[in-house]
């Protein structure tokens, strides 16, 4: 790659490109992807080997720290994180404060943000001792915080963490479990949501990374720019695709009765916006998305090991073949991407269509970090502070309120 920018402003001149599908915005050692052949390693290590063979929180120590662990870095990596899961009784009473049918992602973005103000040590982003705790409290208490957001959409009570369990059988018995109870934590849940988080952990300079990236190069620290990529992911085009792929398959079994060629010929006429197909398509992806072939995979023995028979299912995977064999889909190289089929997995789980982007956040959560991390540290990094092409007026003289 050669620096456009310095040739540019030598000449004068500002590259126009929307969307920037192709301006790199900075350098990264974290995530590898050939959108061609369908690659996608981190740090090297191919998806494939992580998903069959890591953990969510190996990975994200992977991600952050650039090296798989040895045995006694994990265990004290996840001891710190085990130590630091609960909520300031302070910021739980900020759940109190949101409307009961409020969407759990605003709600997330909001108590992320609100971190800063619990925990003013984070305020430095040069303190490396403070990115490493705040590194830590972040990882420990969003899937607190999402438990919670969960709770408080049904009307049940919070459950204290129990750190005697892993990341993803405590942040499911604080989601599914009441308290006094004792809640049983299915191994085949567990496992399959361990493997959903490591698929999401990174993607190089997606939308919500970039994000980060950006509200990070102004030296916001930490919270504040994860909480900015909480907020980009909210979005439909983005992880908010997850709850969309669900609500078009229910679609498409109550309005169009299953009937997924009449579904995939309104997708093509584009006569209404909403009947794009969602969990379909991706910006650098022009092949199968190879987090997506993993999860296809596993959908129907995640669904089997769970006992659950969906409908849903089979309208997906018939919508997939139908467009895969269409012209439409082959010309402009659409696939399935990560989001098409997590959907269904999530609602066998139980989890409830507004809980998805929530999840995906939790996943993509280290990846936001590794990347927050690597720009402060990285002698190049400069503020993000994109150009334009203006269109307005050209000059004109103000105009008397009595004259107008
Ligand atoms: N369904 C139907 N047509 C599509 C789709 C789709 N899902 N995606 C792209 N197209 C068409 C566009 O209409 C356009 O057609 P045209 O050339 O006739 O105008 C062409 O394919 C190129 O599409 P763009 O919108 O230019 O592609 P872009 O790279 O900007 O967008 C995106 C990528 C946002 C992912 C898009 O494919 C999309 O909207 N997909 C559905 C939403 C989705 O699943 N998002 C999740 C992305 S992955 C993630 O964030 C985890």
């Amino acid at each position: 790659a050669f620096d456009i920018n310095k040739l540019l402003s030598q000449a004068g001149m500002t590259a126009l490109d929307y969307g920037y599908g192709n301006t790199a915005s900075c350098r990264s050692a974290i995530t590898y992807i050939d959108g061609d052949a369908g690659i996608l390693r981190y740090r090297g290590y191919p998806i494939e080997q992580l998903a069959e063979k890591s953990t969510f929180l190996e990975t994200s120590y992977l991600l952050i720290y650039g090296e798989l662990p040895t045995q006694s870095e994990l265990d004290s990596f996840t001891n710190k994180i085990r130590r630091h899961t609960l909520l300031h009784e302070d910021l739980k009473r900020f759940f109190d404060g949101f409307p009961r049918d409020a969407h759990p992602m605003p709600v997330l973005s909001s108590a992320v943000s609100a971190l800063s103000t619990f925990y003013q040590d984070s305020l430095d982003p040069f303190d490396q001792e403070a990115v490493e705790l705040s590194t830590v409290r972040l990882l420990a208490k969003v899937p607190t915080i999402a438990a919670y957001a969960y709770k408080k959409s049904v009307g049940q009570p919070f459950l204290y963490p129990d750190n005697s369990l892993g990341l993803v059988e405590n942040f499911l018995r604080m989601t599914f479990g009441f308290p006094a109870e004792p809640y049983e934590v299915d191994p085949v849940f567990v496992k399959a949501l361990d493997t959903l988080l490591i698929l999401h952990a990174d993607h190089e300079q997606n939308c919500s990374t970039s994000t980060v990236r950006m509200v990070g190069s102004s030296q916001a620290n930490l919270f504040a720019s994860i909480s900015a990529g909480v907020n980009a992911l909210f979005g439909p085009l983005h992880g908010g695709a997850n709850q969309a792929v669900l609500e078009m398959l229910q679609r498409i079994e109550r309005e169009f009765e299953g009937d997924v060629d009449k579904f995939v010929e309104r997708v093509k006429n584009k006569e209404d916006k909403s009947a794009r197909l969602m969990g379909f398509g991706h910006r650098v992806y022009k092949n199968y998305d190879p987090r997506a072939k993993i999860i296809k995979q596993q959908a129907d023995e995640i669904l089997k090991g769970l006992g659950v028979n969906d409908p849903l299912l089979d309208i997906a995977m018939r919508l997939e073949e139908r467009a895969l064999a269409d012209d439409y889909f082959i010309e402009r190289k659409l696939y399935p991407n990560v989001d098409f089929y997590t959907g269904v997995i999530y609602r066998a789980m139980g989890f409830p269509t507004r809980m998805f982007t929530v999840l995906f956040a939790l996943g993509r959560l280290p990846g936001w970090i590794a990347h927050r991390r690597e720009m402060i540290n990285d002698p190049t990094t400069r503020i993000g502070r994109p150009r334009q092409l203006y269109v307005g007026a050209t000059k004109r003289d103000y105009v008397e309120m009595s004259a107008r």
